[in-house]
């Protein structure tokens, strides 16, 4: 873990309230890995005082890239950054996806702007996995496909692909993919996570999960992050033994 001034490149909206925040680091982006996120100051001033934790989508030489949406005070200012701006980042966080495991078919399960960590571990699985990536959204708008290959989209409004959630697509695809050379990597809203963990606890997938906390330090200090295990007899930190998690072993 690493407290870094990184410079940015660039803020650019890639679609309606989804932005691309690239930043020069190159500790951080010698040190990270899929699934890991970094918590970042937005600015310099004491307001807002906590940090912002953001996966890391993307690694590219020195340079590190975020995929936020604009939801509130943090991600308006980093909407604002320019180029040559400095921005203190602690990272990398957390302990990421384990890609490396026996499987031949990579099924990523991204909702909304759950896609953000695809982008990195996309480029990390061994290029004779195959990758499929199931992209939903409330409507054809929110739904975010970059830098992601072989996509397959729903949403809830009918606007595009499969009508109906993300899960519900899987289940009515799922079949096509043999179950012992699978692995399911998913990351979205805690509802999508509850119903696709339901699945594929009970049909026995092999699935890791990227959870979402409210943070403050995101390092194991404050205990603000803690999530249920299941079979455990503590509380689980999302920062420190997340943000992913096998299915099975925790409940959201
Ligand atoms: C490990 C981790 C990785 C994350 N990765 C990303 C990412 O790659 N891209 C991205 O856009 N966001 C990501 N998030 C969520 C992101 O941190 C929050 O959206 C951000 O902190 C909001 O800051 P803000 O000041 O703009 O909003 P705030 O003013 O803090 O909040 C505005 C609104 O957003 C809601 N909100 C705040 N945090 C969250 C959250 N974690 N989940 C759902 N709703 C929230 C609040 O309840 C409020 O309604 C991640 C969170 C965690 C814990
Ligand atoms: S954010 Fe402080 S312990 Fe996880």
């Amino acid at each position: 873990m690493i407290e870094k001034n990184g410079i940015v490149e660039i803020v650019e909206e890639i679609q309606n309230g989804v932005f691309l925040l690239k930043v020069k680091s190159v500790q951080i982006a010698k040190e990270a890995k899929p699934g890991q996120f970094c918590n970042i100051k937005v600015n310099s001033s004491l307001t807002p005082l906590l940090r912002r934790p953001f996966s890391i989508c993307d690694v590219e030489n020195d340079v590190v890239t975020f995929q936020f949406n604009h939801v509130g005070e943090g991600t308006k200012i980093l909407s604002r950054k320019k180029k040559g701006d400095i921005l203190n980042i602690i990272g990398p966080l957390g302990n990421g996806f384990n890609f490396l495991s026996d499987f031949e078919n990579a099924i990523i399960v991204a909702g909304g702007i759950g896609a953000a960590p695809f982008p990195f571990l996309t480029k990390a699985i061994p290029s004779d996995k195959k990758i499929v990536s199931f992209c939903g959204g409330r409507s054809k708008d929110d739904i975010i496909k970059y830098k992601l290959e072989n996509i397959i989209t729903s949403t809830d409004d009918g606007s595009e692909g499969f009508h109906g959630n993300i899960v519900q697509l899987l289940e009515s695809e799922i079949e096509k993919y043999d179950k012992t050379k699978t692995k399911i990597f998913a990351c979205g809203p805690n509802p999508m996570l509850r119903a696709l963990s339901e699945f594929t606890i009970k049909n026995g997938y092999e699935c890791e999960i990227s959870t979402e906390s409210a943070m403050a330090c995101g390092f194991g200090i404050c205990q603000g992050c803690n999530v249920e295990g299941v079979n455990s007899d503590r509380f689980l930190l999302v920062c420190k033994d997340g943000p992913v998690f096998n299915a099975e072993d925790v409940r959201l």
